[in-house]
């Protein structure tokens, strides 16, 4: 590991506006795989994870947008953020009113670039760095997940663990730009977004983005991959 995530992340960073959510500024890098080189050399690690907490992802940004809109989504509420990466969705939530924001992500990159971005944004965002998806879910409100569909085992633990959440009452808002693994059959969509990653890796910059909400077990449809769910 790293001397210190929290330097390597200033280092490789740099504070800009996030594009369509010009309000809030994270640290963010401008190639992927040069700095995931870096990170591969920090930490001596060549499997290291991606440096997914340097940019602001499609299905993060399609929340940030949603709860502009939305802001009772999430006012006077606790909000968890799952996967939060650079922490975007717990900002934005906090930004729109939230009485508190948990972020949470495996990477310790992250959890340093999450302190960054939150001090950045005078937000106060409360971090966690380990794998809560064998866990009970949190004492939270709303679970916000952002961009998590990408992995097939990933998308089956998130799925469960969020599907538990749920059914002790917890509202989740998932945001996605359709990925492969996106479990589009248990899904109702809300809203949708153009929205500019800041990732190069993507096709296109600029993407759409989609809202959901977890469709009520009792009106739950087969899951399909890849196919976009019916609004309602
Ligand atoms: C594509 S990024 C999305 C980041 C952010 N939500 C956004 O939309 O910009 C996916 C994030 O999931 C994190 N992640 C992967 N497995 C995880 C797990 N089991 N628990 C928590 N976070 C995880 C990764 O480290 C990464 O930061």
């Amino acid at each position: 590991m790293a001397a210190s995530p929290r330097a390597f992340v200033l280092r490789h960073t740099r504070l800009r506006p996030v594009p369509g959510l010009e309000e809030i500024r994270l640290h963010l890098a401008d190639e992927v795989l040069s700095l995931w080189h870096a990170v591969q050399v920090e930490t001596g690690d060549p499997d290291a994870a991606l440096p997914y907490w340097a940019f602001a992802w499609a299905g993060g940004l399609a929340i940030g947008r949603y709860l502009v809109e939305h802001p009772e989504a999430v006012t006077g509420r606790r909000v968890f953020d799952l996967a939060t990466g650079s922490g975007l969705c717990a900002i934005a939530a906090l930004r729109a009113g939230a009485a508190e924001a948990t972020g949470v992500d495996i990477d310790a990159f992250a959890a340093a670039a999450i302190g960054l971005n939150a001090r950045a944004n005078g937000a106060r965002v409360t971090v966690l760095r380990r794998d809560v998806l064998d866990e009970e879910p949190p004492a939270a409100d709303v679970i916000v997940a952002g961009d998590c569909w990408y992995d097939a085992r990933l998308a089956e633990r998130v799925l469960r663990w969020l599907r538990r959440a749920q059914e002790q009452g917890i509202d989740v808002l998932v945001g996605d730009p359709g990925r492969r693994y996106l479990p589009t059959g248990e899904l109702v969509e809300l809203a949708r977004y153009d929205v500019r990653t800041t990732t190069e890796l993507e096709d296109m910059d600029r993407k759409e983005g989609w809202v959901y909400r977890l469709r009520d077990p009792r009106s739950a449809t087969p899951t399909t991959i890849g196919a976009r769910p019916e609004s309602g």
